[in-house]
């Protein structure tokens, strides 16, 4: 016992609940590289400026929300809140063949207030594709993320959608957005009287009451757009319709970081609580490269929170085809070497296999098998090792009926290559033969206990 306590806001991840966390990152991996996109690894911490970008910057994440520190050298860093910006500064560094297509797993911090669905370390998959405006990627994207969702058998999704214009048209909207907000701020709520001049686009994903009422007559950035991003969007829409990928155009998407042009979207799991029911979101960032002194280079990507992943799951009842816990377990009633000899036996040929330490009683080792989810125990006892052989003791009621039924044409094979006689077969799997040419009939019980060697090769193939 510590009267330490994980930070507030964090989460430890113990096995076996690690292993959902282990199955999304798989099928994330699965998922993406269908579509040629490959892992990128990028520090933990940046140095501060690749997040806090100049004085424009006035998102919360990057106001309120990032641990900053100086290390020893004196450096100004921020533990990574995000990974596009880490991302977008390794893809300048390195100059990589476009377009760049990277997906990746890792922590993001940030300073909130925790609660159900929201943490101060989560974990995101994400992807990111630099190097091109073409719509054909704002459809890849988007629909990698909403297919990779729904393969986990997610159903209650809404896929939302906006185009918040570029450097052409949205000065002149933010400008229309700054009149009609400065003359209805004594009606927004508390926050965004105060704060609805440094970031007017803010108010319009405010959920308070007083800013709901007032954004429903603001001006619509979809009606401002230039020619050229209406022509982006509505080629998106157009292929997005192609796709069967369903949509709601949401003129309030504004979406919580800076970088963001023209296409942005979030998917929601609508059996979480509203609050905190993004399961992904993501859009385009034009402007990011020169944001950080590159050459203007697009992109576009979106990131998935696992944590609320997992939620949605939960909430949806989305069981997931886990087998974790090792194949065999070693018992081992007489100490001495063999449960090593056997596990390193196993381990090598491919095969998952743990064992007990400290020589427990029988009943405490097949307690530990049975927890760790062993399909198999083996047991080696004075017996067994008088006779040279193993027991067997399925936990797994199922793989013992397959198994039976495995062994009976294992022993057909093991018998010729090993010279046995037929006698021996009999009675060790069941089988009833007649005659040299191995004619028999079908079945009875099979054995628990077999000749070490025997049972070493037949276990070697059937986990195979
Ligand atoms: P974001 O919307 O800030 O976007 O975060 C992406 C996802 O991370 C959210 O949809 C949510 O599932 C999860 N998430 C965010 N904050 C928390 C939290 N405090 N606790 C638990 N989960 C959280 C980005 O981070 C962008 N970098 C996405 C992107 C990639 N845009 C372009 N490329």
């Amino acid at each position: 016992m510590t009267s330490f306590q994980s930070p507030s806001g964090t989460k430890d991840w113990l096995y076996p609940e690690s292993e959902h966390m282990a199955y999304l990152v798989e099928s994330f991996k699965s998922h993406v590289e269908l579509a040629n996109y490959g892992l990128i690894l990028s520090p933990m911490f940046e140095d501060l400026g690749v997040f806090v970008r100049g004085v424009g910057d006035v998102s919360e994440l990057v106001t309120k929300e990032m641990y900053e520190f100086v290390d020893k050298g004196g450096r100004k860093l921020a533990l990574r809140p995000e990974g596009t910006a880490s991302v977008m500064r390794a893809f300048l560094q390195h100059n990589p063949p476009v377009p760049f297509k990277a997906w990746y797993v890792a922590p993001s911090f940030r300073y909130e207030r925790p609660q159900a669905g929201r943490y101060r370390q989560h974990h995101q998959v994400g992807l990111e594709a630099i190097g091109t405006d073409d719509p054909g990627l704002d459809l890849e994207i988007i629909s990698i993320l909403f297919d990779w969702l729904t393969s986990l058998g997610l159903g209650n999704l809404s896929l939302k959608l906006n185009c918040l214009g570029d450097t052409n048209c949205r000065p002149a909207y933010l400008e229309l957005l700054y009149s009609y907000l400065e003359k209805n701020q004594k009606f927004l709520c508390k926050e965004h009287m105060e704060r609805w001049s440094v970031n007017p686009l803010r108010v319009l994903d405010c959920k308070k009451p007083e800013c709901v009422a007032i954004k429903e007559d603001a001006p619509k950035i979809n009606k401002h757009l230039c020619p050229d991003c209406k022509l982006h969007f509505e080629t998106l829409l157009a292929a997005l319709d192609t796709a069967e990928i369903p949509y709601l155009l949401d003129d309030y998407l504004v979406r919580g970081l800076d970088y963001y042009m023209r296409t942005t979207f979030e998917v929601a799991s609508l059996s979480l609580e509203s609050a905190q029911n993004a399961v992904g979101g993501g859009g385009r960032y034009d402007n990011l490269a020169l944001a950080l002194g590159g050459n203007n280079t697009p992109g576009i990507g979106f990131a998935s929170g696992l944590e609320r992943v997992l939620l949605a799951c939960e909430k949806e009842g989305v069981v997931f085809p886990l087998d974790y816990g090792p194949s065999v377990f070693v018992i081992d009633l007489i100490g001495g070497h063999k449960a090593g000899e056997l596990t390193m036996t196993f381990r090598r040929a491919g095969v998952a296999c743990d064992r007990s330490f400290d020589n427990r009683s029988l009943k405490s080792q097949l307690r530990q098998a049975d927890k760790s989810r062993a399909k198999l125990a083996l047991i080696v006892g004075e017996r067994e090792k008088q006779n040279n052989s193993l027991q067997l003791k399925w936990l797994d009621a199922n793989m013992r009926e397959r198994f039976s039924a495995f062994l009976a044409d294992f022993l057909d094979s093991y018998v010729v290559s090993e010279s046995d006689d037929l006698s021996t077969m009999k009675s060790y799997s069941g089988k009833s033969y007649s005659g040299e040419n191995k004619d028999y009939t079908e079945q009875y019980q099979i054995s628990n206990t077999l000749p070490t060697d025997m049972a070493i090769r037949a276990i070697k193939e059937f986990f195979k």
